[in-house]
């Protein structure tokens, strides 16, 4: 079954998340995944949706001040996390040992993961995707191993919120390569829409789907989901 979740960044308070959950019904045959702001993670937990986080803490608890950690999402009902994003990597420090530490925890603590990973586009220019790539899920497989609550969700940054997409060369050479370092289900991110998703998920590697802009909106995230199942029961 493939894992269809949804990013919704900085987006959807508690209200407009209700709205969105009432009307949002999970097509037989995809896991599917909603990633709200901290604030309105109750709001979409109480609709009975898998819901994960968009980050976590590694400490239990402390002083981390604007920190969440993993107890205090699972005693809402949380059930995993994406960690690592890009945006978290590079607006707020995030690097490949705090993602690391953060996903051991949240492991530890029954919590899935999506640890997110990807080149820039001058990286890939500069011939250098694969040393990236490598580097940064290297790092995830020391800490974590081929953890049965972790996924790897490729997310190219340049593909991010871009409208642009990786080709499906492209898409199913970085998923193996991936895998061939982590043997986990890997994700692709990148302006996944209603009408690219078919293609990029039926190319062999790619698990499921990180989803930022188009997972807004219900019918759009709804149609991406169906797309996923019809694949897996294909
Ligand atoms: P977009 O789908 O808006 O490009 O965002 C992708 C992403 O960053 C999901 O985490």
């Amino acid at each position: 079954m493939k894992l269809i979740a949804g990013n919704w960044k900085m987006f959807k308070g508690p209200r407009e998340t209700r709205e969105f959950c009432e009307a949002f019904r999970v097509p037989e045959g995809v896991d599917a995944v909603l990633c709200p702001p901290y604030v309105s993670l109750a709001a979409a937990v109480e609709s009975g949706h898998t819901v994960f986080a968009q980050n976590v803490h590694w400490a239990e608890d402390g002083a981390f001040t604007g920190e969440v950690s993993a107890p205090m999402l699972r005693e809402l009902g949380v059930a995993g996390a994406i960690v690592g994003h890009s945006e978290r990597r590079q607006y707020f420090g995030e690097t490949d040992e705090t993602v690391a530490r953060r996903i051991v925890a949240a492991l530890e603590h029954g919590l899935r993961v999506i640890a997110c990973v990807g080149e820039s586009l001058e990286e890939r220019q500069a011939g250098q995707m694969e040393l990236v790539l490598r580097l940064q899920v290297e790092a995830i497989g020391d800490a974590a191993g081929a953890h049965e609550g972790l996924v790897v969700a490729y997310e190219p940054i340049w593909a991010i919120g871009t409208g642009e997409t990786a080709t499906p060369d492209q898409a199913r050479e970085a998923h193996a390569l991936i895998k061939g370092l982590l043997d986990v289900p890997v994700l692709y991110g990148g302006s996944v829409k209603t009408d690219n998703a078919a293609e990029l998920l039926s190319q062999e590697g790619v698990d499921g789907a990180l989803v930022g802009g188009a997972s807004l909106d219900v019918e759009s995230f709804t149609a991406i989901c169906r797309a996923a199942a019809n694949l897996s029961s294909s």
